[in-house]
């Protein structure tokens, strides 16, 4: 039996000029994500970035000449997004919406991408349903994430944050921590197995004190939800583990990290 947890606010509402500041991308690494879904998707049709945030992949797409309406919960980070875009040739068409009840007619997009979101949905079922009824068919949808290696420094936070909480009896299928590996199997089981491209790969170094302090700061969705006095708990058993670990927690170490696209195509049996 998992724990009693309410019902969260997964949009970023707070403050969307942080998620920049944190969430940025080597020179190259951007260029080569956009480049491998158009390289998949081309840019006729018209496309959907479901949990667009701040547009680090629909303004560079709008600007390749792509139709690509940007999606969000979040009203703040589509204004954000809306700035940037006045120092730029294009600007995709904003929407603000919830993934599980998308604002479009069945069969409106060609293709649709979504990066570092759909592990935030209330119900990914019901997300997956919408995805699969506003894409036309032989369309494709792309869940794109940055993956770490499990013994690096933010890849152990995680995995350890995660098993700390399923041992306190958390469910990890709920937003926030659900887990990347579910929302393949879950798309797989929908609409096939997928097309895996890993889009690009980069090196990070950080040392392990940095991410534990990234968690202990909230800074990651993962990271959200619990209360104060249980989240400081686990933060402290994940110290005393890391220094086991790690042994010296402030050296700073190698971390590498990679882009991955699941491109999925959508056959759906038409009545
Ligand atoms: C981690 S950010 C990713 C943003 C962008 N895709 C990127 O990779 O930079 C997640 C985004 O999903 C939005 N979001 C959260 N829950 C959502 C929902 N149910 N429907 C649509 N967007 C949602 C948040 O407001 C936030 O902008």
């Amino acid at each position: 039996m998992s724990k009693h947890f309410p019902k969260q606010d997964t949009a970023y509402h707070k403050d969307p000029r942080q998620y920049d500041r944190t969430r940025g991308l080597p020179d190259g690494v951007q260029e080569a994500i956009v480049a491998h879904l158009l390289a998949k998707i081309g840019v006729g049709d018209a496309m959907l970035d479901l949990g667009a945030g701040s547009g680090r992949f629909a303004i560079p797409l709008a600007e390749r000449g792509a139709r690509v309406f940007a999606a969000d919960l979040s009203a703040e980070m589509l204004r954000h997004l809306l700035g940037k875009c006045a120092q730029k040739s294009a600007c995709p068409l904003l929407v603000q919406a919830d993934a599980m009840r998308l604002p479009f007619r069945s069969a409106a997009f060609g293709s649709a991408f979504s990066v570092h979101t759909l592990h935030l949905v209330e119900n990914l079922t019901t997300a997956i349903k919408e995805i699969e009824r506003v894409l036309k068919n032989g369309g494709f949808f792309a869940l794109g994430y940055i993956e770490h290696e499990a013994d690096s420094p933010i890849g152990w936070v995680l995995e350890n944050w995660r098993r700390a909480l399923a041992a306190r009896g958390y469910d990890l299928s709920r937003p926030m921590w659900r887990r990347h590996s579910q929302i393949v199997a879950a798309l797989r089981q929908k609409f096939g197995p997928p097309h895996i491209v890993i889009a690009a790969q980069w090196q990070g170094v950080i040392s392990p004190a940095e991410a534990l302090r990234s968690a202990a700061e909230r800074l990651f969705t993962p990271y959200w939800g619990l209360p104060d006095e249980e989240h400081v708990a686990i933060i402290a058993e994940l110290e005393r583990a890391a220094t086991e670990f790690f042994g010296n927690l402030n050296a700073p170490l190698q971390d590498t990290r990679r882009f991955v696209w699941h491109f999925f195509e959508i056959h759906r049996r038409e009545a």
